[in-house]
């Protein structure tokens, strides 16, 4: 990946959203160089050697989670992995008293996870500590999208000019909006596509083509992200059955042989087997899936270094 120059200033990784296309383009950067270093027989740089993480986590995790404490573990940063259920949150502590608290233990970097969308921004406001956001509600999921976005540049050398679809319950789904906002500012040709029941309104003003026809959606498609049902995020009913939902816009063996041969079949996990994919097609040739989990924990060394060491006005 070619080097960007540039002096990184953001304390915080809130989403996608509020980075510039240069910014987006050295974090990839930076991961690269990280990437390296993960694949050394020691794979550990002191480069937050005396710094501190906390991942605090209100909503389960296994991917992001286990990723952010090895990269800040790959980084010679102490983590600390605050357990939600067993903490002063279940007395009612609220969301901000318990990152004033983190910060009087003098931590540096505070990961969260949360069913509230915006709550790591209302944290950041609140504390002179870092703030990661590791999905918050159905707003982002930055680091999702920027491991997505590597391991594309990986496999097709770019992403500028390529066609992405992103297919699947794009209407409770915090990962589609970051991909589409990183995937635009990269230049690359973004379509969501799901039954519209599942498509949020006004969502073309985000600089993406809308289709419900998946056949539409795949046949020219450079990569597929195919999302998860996030039936747990569903209080309308509005749902279609799993076996309606792989029937009309499963992707199964027999639908990728309508798409380019060498299409790049991405899912953030965890996967509904059988409902938004087949495992075939997860196990198969076309799929980066475990790739997407491995490029993860250079991609957060990149955040994580990023805003550690981000030159603040
Ligand atoms: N992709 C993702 O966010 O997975 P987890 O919920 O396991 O962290």
């Amino acid at each position: 990946m070619e080097k960007e120059k540039l002096v990184w200033t953001k304390k915080d990784l809130l989403g996608l959203e509020y980075l510039s296309r240069e910014e987006i383009e050295h974090i990839l950067y930076t991961a690269a160089s990280f990437k390296e270093v993960t694949t050394r027989q020691i794979k550990k740089v002191p480069a937050l050697r005396g710094k501190t993480v906390v991942n605090l986590f209100y909503e389960p995790s296994t991917r992001t989670r286990i990723s952010f404490e090895l990269a800040a573990k790959r980084l010679s940063a102490d983590v600390i992995n605050v357990a939600v259920e067993s903490s002063s949150v279940r007395k009612g502590e609220t969301l901000i008293d318990t990152g004033r608290n983190i910060e009087a233990l003098k931590i540096d970097i505070i990961v969260v996870r949360h069913d509230c969308s915006g709550a790591p921004n209302i944290l950041a406001r609140s504390v002179k500590a870092s703030v990661v956001n590791a999905g918050d509600g159905w707003h982002e999921h930055p680091t999702q999208a920027l491991l997505d976005m590597f391991t594309l540049k990986t496999k097709l050398g770019r992403i500028e000019g390529l066609n992405v679809s992103i297919i699947g319950d794009i209407a409770h789904s915090r990962v589609a909006r970051s991909n589409i906002w990183g995937l635009t500012k990269l230049g690359a040709k973004v379509t969501v596509c799901a039954p519209k029941m599942l498509i949020p309104e006004g969502i073309e003003k985000m600089g993406v083509r809308v289709t419900n026809d998946l056949d539409e959606a795949i046949v020219e498609a450079d990569a597929i992200n195919v999302l998860r049902m996030q039936l747990e995020r569903d209080t309308s009913g509005v749902f279609p059955t799993k076996i309606d939902f792989f029937k009309q816009y499963g992707i199964s063996e027999e639908r990728l042989k309508k798409c380019k041969k060498d299409l790049v079949v991405m899912h953030p996990g965890p996967i509904n087997s059988g409902v938004e994919m087949s495992s075939g097609v997860a196990d198969g040739r076309n799929s980066v899936i475990l790739e997407q989990v491995t490029n993860g924990i250079a991609v957060r060394m990149a955040v994580l270094y990023l805003v550690a060491h981000a030159k603040r006005s």
